[in-house]
């Protein structure tokens, strides 16, 4: 084995054993947004997040997601995220699963052909529908994994910040 290949393989092994890798857990608390700009929410280490106030109101992008997810995902996936017998539930799946996961997973897709199973996550990443509003779908299951958002459409919402107007001219156009 290659010197390089074999430190690699080594960092993998320490990292396991330190718990840096394939061990993501999210909760309530560390999907808690403190920073918010202009409209968009952030956890402690800088990942999109939801916001749900007291009286329910859920910020844009919460809303902006449920709304995507529920024309884009919910054939496979079911509606809300709950799953379906073909799909995961990804309302469960990210409860363990890392933005970055996600993100690559739904750009690129995932193929499961094992044991004569045939499950395929179709690749996203040149469908505007999905990625002008990935970080959008994204805090809203994350809003549903791990924020006690039930299911179905969010009665109260905030106003369309003016910097989603913008990234949504701009993505959808370009
Ligand atoms: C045509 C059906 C289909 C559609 C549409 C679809 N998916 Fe999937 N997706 C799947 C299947 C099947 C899997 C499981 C793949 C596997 O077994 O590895 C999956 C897996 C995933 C996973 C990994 C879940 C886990 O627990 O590891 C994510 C995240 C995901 N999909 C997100 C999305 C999002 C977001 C959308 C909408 C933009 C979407 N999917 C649309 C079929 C679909």
């Amino acid at each position: 084995m290659p010197v390089r290949m074999k430190q690699f393989c080594v960092a993998i092994v320490v990292s396991v054993l330190a718990g840096t890798v394939n061990v993501h857990a999210d909760d309530k608390a560390t999907a808690a947004a403190v920073s918010n700009e202009d409209g968009k929410y952030f956890d402690k280490d800088g990942t999109p997040t939801f916001n749900i106030k007291e009286d329910g109101t859920v910020d844009w992008y919460t809303y902006s997601g449920y709304r995507r997810f529920n024309s884009e995902c919910n054939v496979c996936h079911g509606a809300d995220g709950a799953g379906s017998s073909f799909a995961p539930a990804l309302a469960n799946s990210l409860k363990t699963m890392s933005y970055a996961d996600f993100l690559s997973t739904v750009a690129e897709g995932r193929k499961n052909l094992s044991a004569g199973k045939e499950s395929v996550m179709p690749a996203f990443g040149d469908n505007k529908n999905v990625y002008c509003y990935l970080d959008d779908i994204y805090v809203y299951l994350r809003a549903r994994a791990v924020g006690d958002l039930p299911r179905g459409r969010p009665a109260k919402k905030d106003d369309k910040p003016a910097a989603a107007k913008e990234q949504e001219t701009s993505c959808m156009g370009g």
